[in-house]
């Protein structure tokens, strides 16, 4: 399948990106050229989406070793540790992230006997394979999805897990692609996804350019839909997920994995093996990011709420693994008593 969207893409030492904080109104790309670049575009969510979070923080770390100029090793290595240290602090949730600067830096210790320059050429080299596996593991989710969509099927889906959150065509929106392509006829309700409104803002974006009949709902409307049966299946996408199926995603999935279960609606996960962290034994030891109290208090500058008020804003919650019917990764669609088989195999 085509990519779709082009999200990131490498290109003369800069990270080209498109701006997803001025989507929809503005198609907008901008350059990053430094590793400090690549760190504020992720923290204000100009990319975001795990996958896509992790892909633009290994270019990062490899913009920080090639503008560091330097020919000595104990120097290089120095930086590198610096440089990955400051990108691991960017945002705490997106497993990928971590993913994503653990195989840079594997991949320079590795060839740690080599030239600097031949060491940074191996970075080079591994960012692109690790945009290219994120290219792949869409297609594979797609395939694996696609084989649970049959055609007249409603989808609910949260946040934005399509291809502005990978290199490739997303995760939770790359079965709903192929579904579309091979002609079944099916329709897509989109959860606004309060408070940045990743749902209404991309979601809805990426599908209406692709023509996917889409429907955009307000958070609190997805129960009213399941109660009146105009939901078949949910499908979202995944920040980071322990060894016992426990899922972090954008705050909002564990109220609807909640509500699909009460209503007995098949409720998915769509996430590449680089969202699995095997070292968390359960979601209780993910950290959640708490972000700025303005993205719930303001919308678009101006203000909705008293001044001087108290405001929670977790930007992900837990999903328990036993609400989840299935994780649709690029190696298969898996229960979640089978992940913890799927830890054992592969090897991160
Ligand atoms: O804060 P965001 O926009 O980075 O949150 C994104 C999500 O929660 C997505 O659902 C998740 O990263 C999956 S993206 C394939």
């Amino acid at each position: 399948m085509k990519q779709i969207i082009r999200t990131l893409s490498w290109e003369k030492d800069k990270l080209e990106i498109i701006d997803q904080t001025r989507l929809p109104e503005n198609e907008e790309y901008i350059k990053l050229c430094t590793v400090e670049d690549v760190f504020e575009a992720i923290r204000t969510l100009k990319i975001r989406g795990a996958p896509a979070i992790g892909i633009a923080a290994a270019y990062g770390i490899l913009l920080a070793a090639k503008k560091a100029k330097i020919k000595d090793k104990k120097n290089f290595f120095e930086i590198l540790e610096k440089s990955s240290q400051y990108m691991n602090s960017c945002r705490p949730t997106a497993y990928n992230l971590f993913y994503a600067v653990k195989r840079l830096n594997d991949i320079a210790l590795k060839n740690s006997h080599l030239l600097v320059k031949e060491i940074i050429r191996r970075m080079e080299l591994e960012c692109q394979k690790i945009f290219n596996e994120d290219i792949q593991s869409s297609i594979s989710i797609a395939r694996y999805g696609n084989t649970l969509i049959k055609s007249g099927m409603r989808i609910l889906t949260h946040c934005n897990a399509g291809a502005l959150a990978t290199s490739g065509i997303g995760t939770a929106l790359a079965p709903v692609y192929l579904a579309a392509r091979k002609h079944k006829r099916i329709e897509v309700f989109v959860d606004e996804t309060r408070p940045v409104l990743q749902g209404a803002r991309l979601t809805m974006w990426e599908l209406k350019k692709a023509n996917i009949k889409c429907t955009l709902i307000c958070d609190n409307m997805a129960g009213f839909l399941m109660q009146q049966k105009r939901i078949d299946m949910v499908i979202t996408g995944a920040d980071r997920i322990a060894s016992n199926g426990d899922t972090a995603n954008k705050i909002g999935t564990y109220s609807i994995a909640v509500l699909a279960k009460f209503h007995r609606i098949p409720f998915y996960i769509a996430a590449p093996l680089s969202s699995f962290d095997f070292s968390k034994p359960s979601g209780d030891r993910i950290p959640v990011e708490q972000r700025d109290r303005k993205e719930i208090t303001c919308i678009k500058g101006v203000s909705i709420a008293p001044e001087n008020i108290n405001v929670y804003n977790p930007s992900f919650d837990i999903t328990p693994g036993r609400l989840i019917t299935g994780f649709i990764t690029e190696k298969g669609i898996f229960a979640c008593e089978e992940i913890h088989m799927l830890a054992k195999t592969e090897q991160y």
